[in-house]
């Protein structure tokens, strides 16, 4: 398996390995891999392309208040978790490879969808992502990319940068992968206490009593979805559309929740079908 540190190191090996013409599939992650981020890997290895997956801890997309000095960290475990996968190549550049000149002075603007949900309390967040997937792209150069449906406003946005700014790289949505008692994998569910790992289990208990009212509409959707929330402290509980635009009256729509609990902040959604049986 390639390791790689910086883009010129990484296009050269690649190259000696696949070939100039190589094209990619790729998985970006900042490390701490998990169940979900294999998933992602079986996915992109369907297609007869070879698998990169990127590791770097972006500074860019945390606020000043979040978690980037605890995030965890172990890159070793996450390399051996490749090379079991089938991994062709790890991309892990350090900081100053990826920002020579501090943070840079142009940045991907998300438009408004960056402002909303998750971008109402963490602003620039999505900015951050945007610049840090942009500049993977350039350096990776993949046909096709691979985004886990957890991060769904994530998801939506590299989508829109990748039609809207012609990347010509395809973004593969995945579904998101759940612990048995239904909690999303995520690295930052390390944090959790005993206590509020329990806790925890009231985001995707909400988001699936609130599908399960769908056909009902959108006011019953989110008064089932709210009543499961007692221990946790809401950020938002939103119905929106699948591009995250207003609720339709009936069809596919997207169901998102954030909550604290304890010092931890946790996503999740799932897709949901409003005024329909
Ligand atoms: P990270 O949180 O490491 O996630 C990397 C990828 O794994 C993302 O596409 C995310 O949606 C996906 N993922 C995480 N948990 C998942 C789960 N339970 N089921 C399915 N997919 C899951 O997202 C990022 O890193 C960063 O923002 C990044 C895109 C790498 C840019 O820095």
């Amino acid at each position: 398996m390639i390791v790689a540190h910086t883009p010129a190191d990484f296009a050269a090996a690649l190259r000696a390995e696949y070939g100039p013409e190589a094209r990619p599939a790729l998985v970006p992650t900042m490390g701490a891999l998990h169940r979900g981020h294999r998933e992602l890997m079986k996915w992109a290895r369907r297609r007869d392309r070879p698998l990169v997956v990127s590791i770097f801890v972006n500074p860019l997309q945390f606020g000043p208040h979040e978690d980037l000095d605890r995030y965890p960290r172990s890159l070793e475990a996450d390399l051996a978790l490749c090379e079991a996968e089938g991994v062709a190549a790890v991309y892990n550049p350090d900081v100053d490879t990826m920002y020579p000149n501090g943070t840079p002075r142009v940045l991907v603007d998300p438009g408004p969808l960056g402002t909303v949900l998750e971008g109402r309390s963490r602003p620039g967040h999505f900015a951050g992502v945007l610049t840090v997937v942009a500049k993977l792209f350039h350096a990776v150069r993949p046909a096709a990319a691979y985004f886990g449906e957890k991060d769904y406003q994530q998801l939506v946005l590299i989508t829109a940068m990748a039609r809207d700014l012609d990347f010509g790289t395809d973004i593969v949505p995945c579904p998101t992968v759940r612990e048995q008692d239904g909690l999303a994998l995520s690295s930052r569910n390390q944090y959790l206490s005993t206590v509020d790992r329990k806790r925890a289990q009231e985001l995707s208990r909400a988001l699936f009593a609130g599908a399960a009212q769908g056909y009902r509409g959108a006011d019953a959707v989110l008064a089932a979805a709210r009543e499961q929330l007692s221990e946790v402290d809401v950020d938002y509980l939103e119905l929106t559309d699948p591009d995250l635009g207003p609720v339709p009256e009936r069809g596919a729509a997207r169901l998102l929740v954030a909550a604290r609990v304890g010092s931890t902040r946790l996503i999740d959604n799932v897709p949901i079908a409003v005024g329909e049986e």
